[in-house]
C-alpha cells in the first residue's frame, strides 16, 4: 500500500491541457483566464464579485487592510484555524481576541462571540471571523445579526468549504462565500483544498465599493478604474494612489484553477460519500469518543475524528503510511500570540478538542481499499 496522505490533489488531462496552453500564450500572468476564473468562482459561490490573489493569506490580507484594521482595533476569531485566519490582523497592527468554539461543532461559538462583544464597553472590537472549519458552514445570519448590534463587519474564512452551505431562517440554502451576509469571504487553493492551483485565493462579495478597493490592494495600490486618476500624463499612466501588494496569481493558475473548477461538484460528491462511509463505520466503534459526522451542506474538506489515545494512534497511522493530520495546533499557543499575553487554558475547549482530535484521510480519489486500510488500521491499534 503507497503512503495515504489525509489530503490529495486530483490532476486530469484537461488540467494539463489548460495550463500548457496559457504557458504557450502571450500572456502568463494578468491574462484572459484570471477574469475567467473569477467570474466563474464568483458564479460557483452566488457572489457578485470575485478578486484572484496569490493566495489565502494574502486574500484574508487584503480584506483586513481593505476594511481598514489599524491598530487599536480588535477583530474576533476561532483558534481552531490556520494560523493565517488570526494573522491577517496583526499584519494590520490590529489585535487579535480569540474566542472558543462549540464542542459539538467546532465552529467559533456564537453565545461566546455576543459575551466578548457585550464585555466591550468601548467598542474597540470592530470585526469578526468566523470559520468553515473542516467544511462545516457557519450560520453567517446570526452572525450578520450579532454584527450588526455590534457595528461589526464580518469576513467569512470558506478556504474550507467551496460549494458548502447553510440553512438560513427562511429555509433558503446559502452557499459559503455567497456574499449574502458576510462582508466578504475568502478561498485558498493550495493543493489540499477542494480546487487545486498550486498557490492560490480568492475573495469574494456582494459590496461593489469594496471590490474596486481590493482590485487596487491587489497590484500595488494602484487605482485599476482609468476614470479616478487624479491626473492624467497619456496612455502610459498608471496612478499609485495607496500602499498595496503585488498579490495577483498568474494566468496558469488561473487556468489550472478554472479547468478544477469544472470538476468541483464530481469532487465535493465523492467527499460526501466518503464521509458517510466514514460516518456509518465510525459510529460502530467505541474507541471514537467523536467524529465530524454528516451534515447538510458541509463540504467536508476534513474528516475529524477524537480519540483518548491521541498521539499513540497518530504515531501508529503513521507508522503504517497513513499520513493523518492534527487539525489544528489551537493558534492562542503559539508562540507568537503567547507573547502578546495569550496562554494554555484561555480556551478549553479548544485545548480539549486539540488534545483528542485527528483528521482521517479524505479526497475524492480516495481508493476503497485505502479506504479500508484505513479502518483496519484503526481497528488494530484499539484491539492492540
Ligand atoms: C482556514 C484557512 N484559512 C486560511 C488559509 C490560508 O490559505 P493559503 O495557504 O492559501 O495562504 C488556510 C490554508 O491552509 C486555511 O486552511
Amino acid at each position: 500500500m503507497n503512503r495515504i496522505p489525509y489530503g490529495k490533489q486530483h490532476i486530469t488531462q484537461e488540467d494539463l491541457d489548460a495550463v500548457v496552453e496559457v504557458l504557450k500564450s502571450e500572456w502568463l500572468t494578468q491574462g484572459p483566464n484570471i477574469k475567467q476564473f473569477e467570474d466563474t468562482f464568483a458564479e460557483y459561490v452566488g457572489a457578485k464579485y470575485a478578486v484572484a490573489v496569490s493566495n489565502g493569506t494574502a486574500a484574508l490580507h487584503l480584506c483586513t487592510m481593505a476594511l481598514g484594521v489599524e491598530p487599536g482595533q480588535k477583530v474576533i476569531t476561532t483558534p481552531i484555524t490556520f494560523v493565517a485566519s488570526a494573522n491577517c490582523v496583526r499584519y494590520c497592527g490590529g489585535e487579535v481576541v480569540f474566542s472558543d468554539i462549540d464542542r459539538d461543532t467546532y465552529l467559533l461559538d456564537i453565545e461566546g462571540v455576543r459575551a466578548q462583544l457585550e464585555a466591550d464597553v468601548n467598542r474597540e472590537i470592530k470585526g469578526i471571523i468566523p470559520v468553515n472549519f473542516a467544511g462545516r458552514v457557519v450560520d453567517m445570519e446570526a452572525y450578520r445579526q450579532l454584527a450588526d448590534e455590534f457595528g461589526c463587519w464580518i469576513i467569512e474564512d470558506a478556504c474550507h468549504s467551496p460549494g458548502g452551505y447553510f440553512i438560513n431562517s427562511q429555509g433558503q440554502k446559502v452557499l459559503a462565500g455567497s456574499g449574502k451576509y458576510a462582508d466578504l469571504a475568502i478561498f485558498s487553493f493550495h493543493p489540499v483544498k477542494h480546487i487545486a492551483a498550486g498557490e492560490g485565493g480568492m475573495i469574494t462579495t456582494n459590496d461593489e465599493e469594496l471590490y474596486k478597493h481590493l482590485m487596487n490592494l491587489r497590484t500595488h495600490g494602484i487605482q485599476q478604474d482609468a476614470s479616478k486618476k487624479r491626473e492624467d500624463h497619456g496612455a502610459w499612466y498608471y496612478e499609485m494612489q495607496e500602499l498595496g501588494y503585488n498579490y495577483r496569481l498568474t494566468d496558469f493558475q488561473a487556468a489550472l484553477g478554472l479547468s478544477q473548477l469544472k470538476r468541483a461538484d464530481w469532487g465535493l460528491e465523492k467527499r460526501k460519500e466518503i464521509a458517510a462511509k466514514y460516518d456509518q463505520i465510525l459510529s460502530e466503534f467505541d474507541f471514537i469518543k467523536k467524529h465530524s459526522g454528516v451534515v447538510e451542506g458541509h463540504a467536508y474538506h476534513l474528516y475529524i475524528i477524537e480519540v483518548d489515545d491521541r498521539k499513540g494512534l497518530f504515531d501508529y497511522l503513521r507508522a503504517n503510511e497513513i499520513f493523518v493530520q492534527i487539525h489544528y495546533v489551537p493558534a492562542h499557543i503559539m508562540p507568537y500570540y503567547r507573547d502578546l499575553g495569550w496562554k494554555k487554558g484561555d480556551m478549553p475547549k479548544s485545548e480539549d478538542y486539540y488534545s483528542m482530535c485527528l483528521t482521517l484521510p479524505l479526497f475524492p480519489t480516495l481508493m476503497d481499499e485505502e479506504f479500508e486500510f484505513v479502518i483496519s488500521k484503526l481497528k488494530e491499534y484499539f484491539k492492540s
